[in-house]
């Protein structure tokens, strides 16, 4: 009987090492550009955390946008069950964001002045990625569009998002579709506007929770967007307390009032009327 195991390695022959024509790992990952892109300002060891754990965040946005644009279309085509995927995933990565502020936390308020004059104006605040997310989710600030103006790749971007229907409206089609009442003024809206609650929504969402043998598929999609509502406002708190953490109730480097100002944007609801359904029901 031969005690060879087909999966083990027989020698280290076995190991491809010969790359000339073809392509290796970091080729396909891009890796020497992406691990070239981490470049410290100020010589102080602990910069090299602050920038990492940006750049991993500015990552998973990337996928989320990715993910959320895709579910977005399938709703408009009606596959409810192809977002359903698309939406968990979006959920998970937003769990591994969240976590990441435990990585950061480490960081102390004597350490983050060692090289915070280093950054200068620089401030997750013009993160386009961040504003494209919540662009998506149906929060429209144009200031982001300012910001950008000069950088014609982004500007275009962010201006398709900015006047593009969000996930919340492909939500909202998805339910007059499904014969619910909702108000023209809302299916009809500006989409560059940030949504505002309507009472034909409410009264649809009401319905589906109320029936939800019935409405499986659409009290699905809700539960969905209800998560990551959630976990974006866990981000958002997280961010808020580890910068007072970090710096107190000092200026941010984005010119707002700091600690101030992230209590304030936890006010904002992405989806209002799946939280106001949960006090009615
Ligand atoms: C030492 C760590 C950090 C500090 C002290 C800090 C501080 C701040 C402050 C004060 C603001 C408000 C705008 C301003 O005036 O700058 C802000 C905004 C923001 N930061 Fe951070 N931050 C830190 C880490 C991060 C990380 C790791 C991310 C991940 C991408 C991030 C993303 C953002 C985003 C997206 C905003 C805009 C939030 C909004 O407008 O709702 N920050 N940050």
């Amino acid at each position: 009987m031969s005690m060879v195991k087909e999966n083990t390695f027989q020698s280290e022959t076995d190991i491809h090492t010969d790359f000339k024509d073809k392509m290796t790992y970091g080729d396909y990952l891009g890796l020497e550009r992406l691990l070239s892109s981490q470049k410290p300002l100020s010589g102080h060891h602990d910069e090299m955390l602050f920038i990492v754990i940006h750049q991993v965040s500015e990552l998973w946005l990337k996928l989320i946008i990715h993910e959320i644009q895709g579910a977005i279309e399938a709703i408009q085509k009606g596959e409810l069950k192809a977002s359903f995927k698309m939406l968990a995933r979006v959920s998970k990565i937003q769990a591994q964001m969240i976590q990441a502020w435990d990585v950061l936390s480490t960081l102390t308020p004597s350490e983050y002045m060692e090289f915070r004059d280093d950054l200068g104006q620089a401030s997750g605040f013009q993160s386009y990625q961040y504003r494209l997310v919540e662009f998506v989710l149906g929060y429209k600030t144009p200031f982001i569009l300012k910001i950008y103006e000069n950088d014609s790749n982004v500007h275009a971007t962010l201006q398709d998002a900015y006047h593009a229907p969000g996930l919340y409206d492909a939500s909202i089609t998805a339910l007059h579709e499904a014969g619910f009442h909702i108000n023209k003024d809302v299916l009809e809206r500006d989409m560059s506007e940030t949504y505002i609650a309507d009472d034909t929504v409410l009264a649809a969402w009401k319905a589906v929770y109320s029936d939800v043998e019935v409405y499986w598929d659409l009290y699905e999609l809700a539960e969905k967007l209800v998560d990551i509502e959630d976990s974006f406002q866990q981000w958002r708190f997280r961010h808020m307390k580890t910068v007072e953490r970090i710096i107190g109730h000092k200026k941010g480097t984005g010119g707002s009032p700091g600690v101030g100002y992230l209590k304030k944007v936890l006010e904002h609801s992405f989806f209002p009327e799946l939280w106001t359904i949960r006090t009615e029901l």
